[in-house]
């Protein structure tokens, strides 16, 4: 007898994907360049937010080709309050990469994805799943808290995407991914985890040994920690500082009033912009955005 195609449990897993699935835009798509932003975007911005923002940024840019023809300021401004614009310059920088070493197609090599600006991992997995429906695993925050709770320990980055890897069913890549991705959101969720129902519950250790405490997830490869306050933070004044550039020059003058920090601690702030490609000093020490 041949053996069957899927365990009981993926087929259970998929069955429960099915039926739970987000209807989101960019599971609509199979082209790379757009799932490449909707990952990007959701890398550190919720699903509600990036929605309305990927659909907006595949209006201006549809394909690389054009993103790569806009200025790193274009692609700045566009992402204007998404957070964390070291992501914006670095798919402007991907955009760049695909024209100039792939003749503007999508690669569509593990190697030669990682070898984008800003692609990891994740990020490079995510695009062979979701577009090129290849069966590798994509593990982020949700998927990390899933493998480590089902094996009921903290797993090294190597560990955990070999469990992952050898969790995907034959052919399913893209519905299989999909679905730990809101298995992780929905129901294996970070403080209350709803394990009633759940797909996988039979064979999670954590789950079947009571849910002892410490949570394996805790610490486990790619599982985010809390975020730092933002209120204070260097993310909020490096956030301050890009608003004000994306309506112009801001002198040396204007740093403090801008960021809302003391002389020194703005320059440190404006220095940090700089070193990061995402501003520029002028002859006259104000800053821009890179061209
Ligand atoms: N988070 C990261 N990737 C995602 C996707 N493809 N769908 C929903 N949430 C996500």
């Amino acid at each position: 007898m041949p053996a069957p195609r899927l365990t009981g449990e993926q087929r259970r897993v998929l069955d429960w994907a099915a039926a739970a699935r987000r209807d989101l835009p960019w599971r609509r798509t199979r082209d790379p360049w757009a799932v490449l932003v909707a990952e990007v975007m959701l890398q550190q911005t919720q699903v509600d937010r990036v929605v309305p923002r990927w659909e907006r940024f595949l209006r201006r840019w549809p394909d690389p080709a054009g993103c790569a023809a806009a200025t790193v300021a274009d692609v700045l401004t566009e992402w204007s309050g998404l957070g964390y614009p070291r992501r914006a310059r670095d798919l402007h920088g991907a955009a760049v990469r695909v024209r100039d070493h792939h003749g503007g197609t999508f690669p569509r090599h593990l190697d030669d994805l990682l070898d984008l600006p800003g692609v990891g991992p994740y990020t490079a997995r995510a695009v062979l799943a979701f577009s090129f429906e290849e069966d590798v695993a994509v593990v982020d925050t949700n998927v990390g808290r899933v493998l480590a709770r089902r094996a009921g320990r903290r797993l090294t980055p190597r560990e955990a995407q070999l469990a992952a890897d050898e969790w995907v069913p034959v052919g399913e890549g893209w519905a299989w991914n999909q679905g730990m991705l809101d298995l992780g959101a929905l129901r294996c969720r970070p403080a209350v985890p709803e394990c009633t129902g759940c797909p996988v519950r039979r064979t999670c250790l954590w789950a079947r040994t009571g849910r002892p405490l410490p949570d394996p997830a805790a610490g486990s490869a790619g599982v985010s920690r809390r975020q730092a306050p933002f209120e204070g933070s260097a993310r909020q004044a490096r956030g301050r500082l890009m608003r004000a550039l994306e309506a112009g020059p801001v002198p040396p003058s204007e740093l403090s009033g801008v960021t809302g920090r003391d002389v020194a601690a703005a320059v440190v702030v404006a220095d940090s912009l700089v070193a990061d490609g995402l501003a520029v000093r002028a002859a006259d020490g104000s800053l821009t955005l890179p061209r």
